[in-house]
């Protein structure tokens, strides 16, 4: 009788202590924030199923696209601030940690930003004046209501150079100096991120090893590098992965996952420049009809041996951000080839937290 009413009491206390750590939020808690990419209709509420989720499975949020240069300055004197108002008191009222992407990038940008009143390209000192406006203006609105912002996203090609955009060509390199220092003038308090894709490519990499370098030596704030982590069963390997932490992490910088989904589906491109599309076809969308067995299971290890670099780096690992809620609602689904189905992030298609999150949770609770 004893033993029955103690093996009770017990197998209570366990359930109790799921139920106290039944998110992978709550389990990362103290290692990492847990994030995910929140789009516009999911601030409104449109699918109530996806909005409670987002409230309760993660600790920080991102706007997947509202707070970017196109849709938030789309003319040189016009600011639509809707949604992204929306989407900082959201994260507020779920008190989630808020995050803003991103001031400066090449894409989702008006082609207004770079040309004159005669469609010529302007000066250097009219674009670094343009660039001044709009990040006080953006910082300057949510300053105190966001932890960090991705100052500059994607400067740099897989090989290292800094890429040829409209940025680099009319200013040069120094155009992402002057964005942090725009963006810690607007708000010297807030974070200040880098972001790129292939991250782990070593030669990209060492760029942005060097240009974390350059920005200190100039006295300029940065506090982390973000690895997009847009990943796919092949590439990056967990050792190219795990390198690239440690060359940032002794360039004296944290590093954020900020945008992570591995795609299932095969790829004619592994980087994740979005203007990149290649035409579809039935070979390319192999899993129309669902994932089989053995190549779900090829992903969750992929997962989780991603994940246990993410623990094992918790010191300077402080965020890992999903770019996506459910299969259902990921921009793979489009990219980089439009109408496939993939299956990249952590809820499925019916709104359901997959079984491999229970592992991570396993290994989150396991780890130091
Ligand atoms: C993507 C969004 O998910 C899509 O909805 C949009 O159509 C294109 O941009 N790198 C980034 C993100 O930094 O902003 C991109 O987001 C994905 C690649």
């Amino acid at each position: 009788m004893k033993l029955i009413t103690t093996i009770t009491a017990l197998v209570f206390l366990a359930s109790i202590q799921t139920m106290a750590q039944k998110t992978l939020a709550d389990a990362t808690k103290g290692k990492f924030l847990l994030g995910v990419a929140v789009n516009s209709q999911q601030v409104d509420g449109v699918n109530p199923i996806e909005t409670e989720l987002i409230a309760k499975e993660f600790s920080a949020i991102v706007p997947e696209n509202c707070m970017k240069p196109q849709p938030i300055h789309p003319e040189e004197n016009k600011y639509v601030w809707d949604s992204a108002d929306k989407f900082v008191a959201f994260g507020e009222k779920n008190k989630q940690v808020v995050t803003g992407h991103c001031l400066i990038w090449h894409s989702q940008i008006g082609k207004w930003f770079f040309i004159d009143a005669d469609g010529k390209d302007v000066s250097p000192e009219v674009l670094k004046e343009r660039m001044h406006q709009h990040i006080l203006t953006v910082v300057g609105r949510y300053k105190g209501r966001i932890k960090g912002w991705d100052v500059v996203n994607e400067a740099f090609e897989d090989n290292g150079t800094y890429r040829n955009s409209k940025f680099y060509q009319i200013l040069g390199k120094d155009f992402i100096k002057y964005a942090f220092q725009f963006a810690h003038e607007a708000d010297p308090n807030v974070e200040l991120y880098y972001n790129d894709y292939n991250v782990e490519t070593p030669a990209k990499c060492d760029a942005i090893v060097q240009l974390v370098k350059e920005l200190k030596a100039a006295g300029c704030r940065i506090d982390a590098v973000g690895s997009q982590a847009h990943w796919h069963m092949n590439s990056p390997t967990v050792d190219a992965t795990e390198t690239s932490i440690k060359k940032l992490k002794d360039a004296g910088v944290k590093v954020l996952f900020t945008e992570l989904d591995i795609s299932i589906l095969p790829s004619p491109y592994d980087g994740a420049n979005v203007a990149a599309n290649f035409k579809y076809s039935k070979e390319m969308d192999p899993y129309k009809e669902g994932v089989p067995d053995s190549i779900q299971q090829k992903w969750n290890k992929r997962m989780l041996d991603m994940f246990g670099l993410f623990l094992k780096y918790n010191d300077v690992v402080d965020r890992v951000t999903l770019w996506g809620l459910t299969d259902n609602t990921t921009w793979l689904n489009n990219f980089p080839i439009r109408g496939r189905k993939d299956y990249p992030v952590l809820f499925d298609r019916n709104n359901q937290r997959k079984p491999v999150v229970d592992e991570m949770i396993k290994m989150a609770k396991k780890s130091k």
